[in-house]
């Protein structure tokens, strides 16, 4: 059984950009909003993505034309009930997933996948809302997902064998490359990359490097192409600090406690890019180190 028809749950930055891929890739796709300004706010991002594609020669008029045919938004669950393969990529709270979860499981028919796009929670606590655990995983994709060439299909115990071989197929027609991980919070990416992150503030927190001086080290020091605090700005310092506060729920290790730097960032409204601020201050031409009284 091929998967042909693609429902996302969620028009976010990581929803619009799931819809953006598959939909490019041939494969017709439902966004699921709860409030079509989400839908407007996601396809004028796909839309700005998908002109720039346009104009750098990458896709012609032509496969925009396509791209937009097969691509839909609706405010409806019911609208997904034909998918072959339902991405979720909302909030990350169990309770909102579960819920969408839950209701998607009673009217898709059985050959129908679920995955979650979740960046911290295990799959099985949200395949334990359905009666279709076998039929379920973990599908992690990373932001900007146009660019970004990985996506983790997670498989949890009850996972079958066929979803994966499916959905890493999948990934395939997507031109991503899938890697295997078991259902562990975090997966592999994530593992390493947030404790890493976290370490870059306490050691600006203490005071052992200007900002500045952080990212410059990893950037050229690693030929990374972003570092650290230039990365949680991208991510988003709410997201990072949600995820973190998931991972150290999960494994009560230390390195994965939310440094109070970030708490208190994230409480004064300093989400990172999406807000103006974080650590750099995105208000001028181009971006400075934000005074954080440190
Ligand atoms: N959306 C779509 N495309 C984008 C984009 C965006 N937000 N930002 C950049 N691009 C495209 C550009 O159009 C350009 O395309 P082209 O090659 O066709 O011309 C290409 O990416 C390179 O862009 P730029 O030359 O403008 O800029 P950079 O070379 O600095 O690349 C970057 C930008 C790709 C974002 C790069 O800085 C990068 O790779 N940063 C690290 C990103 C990263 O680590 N992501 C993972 C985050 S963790 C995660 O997602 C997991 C989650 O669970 C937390």
């Amino acid at each position: 059984m091929t998967i042909e028809k693609i429902g996302v749950l969620g028009c976010g930055l990581m929803g619009a950009g799931i819809a953006q891929v598959c939909a490019q890739a041939g494969f017709e796709t439902v966004v699921r909003e709860i409030d079509q300004k989400f839908i407007d706010k996601g396809f004028a991002l796909i839309e700005k993505n998908v002109n720039r594609a346009v104009e750098k020669g990458k896709i012609s008029e032509k496969d925009k034309d396509a791209i937009w045919n097969r691509l839909k938004g609706t405010l409806e669950l019911d609208d997904l009930r034909d998918c072959d393969l339902i991405i979720e990529a909302v909030v990350e709270n169990l309770e909102v997933k579960n819920e969408m979860f839950t209701a998607l499981d009673k009217i898709c028919p059985e050959g129908t996948i679920l995955a979650s796009n979740t960046s911290s929670l295990t799959i099985m606590a949200m395949a334990a809302s359905t009666n279709r655990p076998d039929r379920f995983c973990g599908l992690h994709f990373f932001n900007p997902v146009p660019v970004m060439k990985l996506v983790e299909v997670v498989k949890t115990i009850a996972t079958s064998q066929e979803t994966i071989n499916r959905c890493s197929e999948f990934c395939k027609r997507l031109g991503k490359k899938a890697i295997l991980a078991k259902d562990n919070s975090g997966f592999i990416v994530n593992r390493l990359l947030i404790p890493y992150l976290l370490d870059a503030i306490r050691v600006l927190e203490q005071g052992i490097a200007t900002t500045e001086d952080i990212d410059t080290g990893m950037k050229l020091g690693l030929n990374y192409p972003m570092g650290p605090l230039t990365l949680l700005d991208f991510v988003g310092l709410d997201t990072t600090h949600s995820i973190a506060n998931i991972m150290f729920e999960e494994y009560h290790e230390q390195r994965f406690a939310p440094p109070p730097l970030l708490k208190k960032m994230v409480l004064a409204g300093y989400y990172g890019r999406k807000s103006g601020k974080g650590f750099y201050d995105y208000s001028g031409e181009k971006p400075v180190p934000s005074d954080l009284g440190i």
